[in-house]
């Protein structure tokens, strides 16, 4: 099914089980611990050996010997595979995953020897008597140092070009009131709770791979590619995922060296990463350095507007399948706010650390930390309210391109005053300081938020079984964020039948292709397939029941049509209905531009000793379409709420400088906010939010809008609280501290 012009009304539009918040459909396995992850397929493979990567000490050079022969001779060791005997593999960059390939070292923790055992233990205890001798090189590790060399990524997919309309410079010396700032953002860490795992095994010349994975097409496609196999004879199985946050929209060595051990030792091989290892060994957000400048006049009316960013990466024949994009935080400041002259740039530096790679909300989850710190800066400057100053600089078409090219939906001025109602905004004073709580410093902050609206083809089969139960099957993953339930709630609605009756089964290539969960599509288009396949199922039954598919309606586990009611199970009794179908996306994108937007509210106590920031509430108001699960959205948003509460406070990857990596590679030390860090998070979602020209279903992405602009709130807060603006993310203590008053005693 083409998706090319807006969705009038169909059957979603009944919203009696679409919009409402129905538990999750895995809650129960997951609770009782049966819903099965990679690493658990053990009635699959009971005889399973288990891998143990080992991965490089140095951060570049080249490997100049390896003795494995203690490796080889410890006890239950079955295979020691390095670049000296691994088999030979093809590489492509962005779509294959060659590993001990050659003794070229490229980033830190790179595997360099792969060693299967009967145990986890005995694998491991075999890596550690490897000895490696290195030839080390010169790397290059600080964003900072690596910026005068940065040139325009031209490797990568995205539209990375710069974008200029008007007379910046122009603009920016006449207006009466401008800003230049500088903004940065450290390396940061996925950290989902579930650690990259795959187990592989071989069927004759098929391969299934259990895997943690977020694209299951993609992990499809990049396995035959490495291992220079058709796609046809690959499985991917990936039920249920712990959180992928973008870390695992591509595989790493477990998924390449798993295949190709169990191939070679004719047995299942499963390998987990440690979680020391996965800081190092995958992918990671790059730091960015950011450059704002806006110009404005006294009325509050920005005239200029500039946002150029640095980040860093390996050179895309040295980053794996991660195809080293750019970190691109300047894009959402092309659609933003208003403002007739305006420039973004983006720039990337050779870095030799893990490969950078999109993480939650790649490019606006940054961007915004710094163009919504320069809004708030800007509107003090002016004298202005900030959520004034915002509404003030909204604007309802795509202001790099005019008026023909207008939002499809955008509420963010309605985001900002609900929310201002709601949070008390009113109470705030503008002037930083002045609120006090004992010795807590009380400061309030806003900031907008922004995520690109983005679709993709997806595929489903529904089958109306004997008996009038309804499954839906499809390749899309459910990585944590309610898949299963949004799309069981489609079919469901689309059929006219309780959820009750509706099974649905996911995360296996054998099912139709579809979305997978990233970049915030994933809900959007998997349930777009879901809604093709039910219209397809529904002109089938209606032909079985020998009635025009045009007046027929589904309710009540009955298909009506002229006043006649057939139940569906009459229809399915001696045998299965099925159908499958699919969403193709036209270019309504183009036509329209697509955002979800939101506002974020935050108070912060900061103490006035020690300057300890204490996040007390927050309110995020939301506008993303139709929300398909009210219950599923919010719990969205909360966790991108956390992230963002994270990115303003502690998350960082502390790069060594000298050898090249990152420093921080565990739990303990890169610090992601715990329950104690998070009080009272709430969440609104619009009303009567229905995106016509962004889907069947009317929905835009929610996954990743809470996370975008929610930090810039946070410090916007902290500014508010004691009068210092850190433009140095995170805001640890240590930088507060500095610009604080010592306070008399
Ligand atoms: Mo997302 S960072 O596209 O999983």
């Amino acid at each position: 099914m083409k998706f090319d012009k807006a969705a009038g009304p169909n059957p979603t539009d009944a919203k009696k089980i679409i919009g409402q918040p129905h538990d999750r459909l895995d809650g129960p396995l997951k609770v009782a611990g049966r819903a099965r992850y990679a690493y658990e397929f053990h009635d699959e493979a009971p005889n399973a050996a288990y891998g143990f990567i080992l991965g490089a000490g140095i951060a570049k050079g080249r490997i100049t010997a390896l003795d494995v022969a203690a490796a080889e001779k410890a006890p239950g060791v079955l295979l020691v595979m390095t670049h000296e005997n691994a088999p030979k593999q093809r590489f492509k960059p962005g779509e294959s995953s060659p590993q001990l390939h050659n003794p070229e070292i490229y980033h830190y923790d790179q595997a360099i020897a792969f060693v299967v055992a009967e145990t986890f233990e005995q694998a491991r205890a075999a890596a550690r008597l490897i000895r490696v001798d290195y030839s080390r090189e010169v790397g290059s590790y600080d964003l900072d140092k690596a910026r005068a060399t940065a040139t325009v990524p031209t490797h990568y997919n995205g539209d990375n070009s710069d974008t200029a309309v008007g007379d910046l410079d122009a603009a920016l010396a006449s207006a009466p009131v401008t800003l230049e700032v500088e903004y940065r953002t450290p390396s940061q860490s996925h950290a989902m709770m579930e650690p990259h795992a795959t187990m592989a095994l071989w069927e004759g010349d098929r391969l299934t791979v259990y895997t943690a994975h977020q694209m299951l097409h993609w992990a499809k496609r990049d396995i035959a590619n490495t291992l220079g196999i058709p796609q046809s004879r690959v499985r991917v199985v990936s039920n249920y995922v712990g959180g992928g946050f973008g870390s695992k929209l591509v595989g790493y060595g477990d998924l390449t060296l798993s295949a190709l051990a169990a191939r070679q030792l004719g047995r299942p091989v499963k390998v987990a990463l440690t979680r020391a290892q996965i800081f190092n060994h995958t992918s990671q957000r790059s730091a960015t350095i950011q450059r704002i400048r806006l110009g404005a006049g006294r009325d509050g009316r920005l005239t200029a507007i500039a946002h150029e960013d640095w980040s860093g990466n390996l050179p895309p024949e040295r980053a794996g399948n991660t195809g080293a994009p750019s970190e691109n935080a300047c894009f959402q400041t092309r659609l933003l706010y208003a403002g007739a002259n305006r420039m973004t740039a983006t720039r990337q530096a050779r870095l030799d650390l893990a490969p950078g790679y999109a993480m939650r909300a790649p490019g606006e989850a940054v961007g915004l930390l710094a163009l919504e710190n320069a809004m708030d800066e800007m509107a003090e400057k002016l004298g202005l309210d900030p959520v004034e100053f915002r509404i003030l600089n909204d604007i309802q078409h795509d202001p790099e391109v005019g008026p023909e090219r207008p939002f499809s939906n955008r509420r963010l001025v309605e985001c900002l005053r609900l929310g201002a109602e709601r949070f008390g905004w009113n109470r705030r004073n503008p002037k930083p300081g002045q609120m006090r709580d004992g010795d807590w410093l009380i400061g309030y902050g806003v900031a907008s938020a922004i995520r690109d609206n983005l679709v993709t083809a997806s595929h489903a089969r529904v089958r109306l079984l004997p008996g009038g139960r309804l499954r839906v099957e499809s390749a899309m993953t459910d990585i944590g964020t309610g898949s299963y339930t949004i799309m069981g709630q489609t079919a469901a609605e689309m059929l006219g039948l309780p959820l009750s009756a509706v099974e649905v089964r996911l995360g296996d290539t054998n099912f139709p292709e579809a979305a997978g969960s990233g970049g915030s599509w994933g809900a959007n288009s998997a349930t777009s397939g879901v809604y093709a396949a039910c219209m397809a199922l529904r002109a089938k039954l209606a032909a079985r029941a020998g009635v025009n598919a045009e007046g027929v309606s589904f309710a009540d586990g009955h298909l009506v049509s002229d006043g006649r009611r057939v139940p569906l199970a009459d229809l399915a009794q001696d045998q299965e209905i099925q159908a499958e179908a699919g969403i193709e996306f036209g270019d309504l994108t183009k036509t329209f531009a697509q955002a979800s937007f939101g506002a974020h509210f935050c108070e912060v106590g900061v103490d006035r000793y020690t300057a300890e920031v204490r996040v007390r509430r927050m309110l995020t108001v939301a506008s993303c379409g139709r929300i398909l699960n009210p219950k599923t959205a919010r719990s969205q948003c909360l966790g991108g709420m956390t992230m963002g509460i994270g990115a303003a406070l502690m998350e960082e990857l502390v790069v060594d400088k000298r050898l090249g990596f990152f420093v921080n590679h565990d739990l303990a030390e890169y610090h992601v906010p715990v329950h104690a860090d998070i009080p009272d998070l709430d969440v609104i979602f619009l009303e009567g939010d229905e995106d016509a020209n962004s889907s069947p279903l009317k929905a835009r992405g929610v996954g990743e809008l809470g996370i975008c602009g929610v930090g810039a709130a946070v410090t916007n807060a902290i500014y508010n609280a004691t009068g210092v603006r850190v433009r140095d993310y995170p805001v640890t203590l240590d930088k507060l501290l500095e610009g604080m008053p010592i306070p008399t005693i």
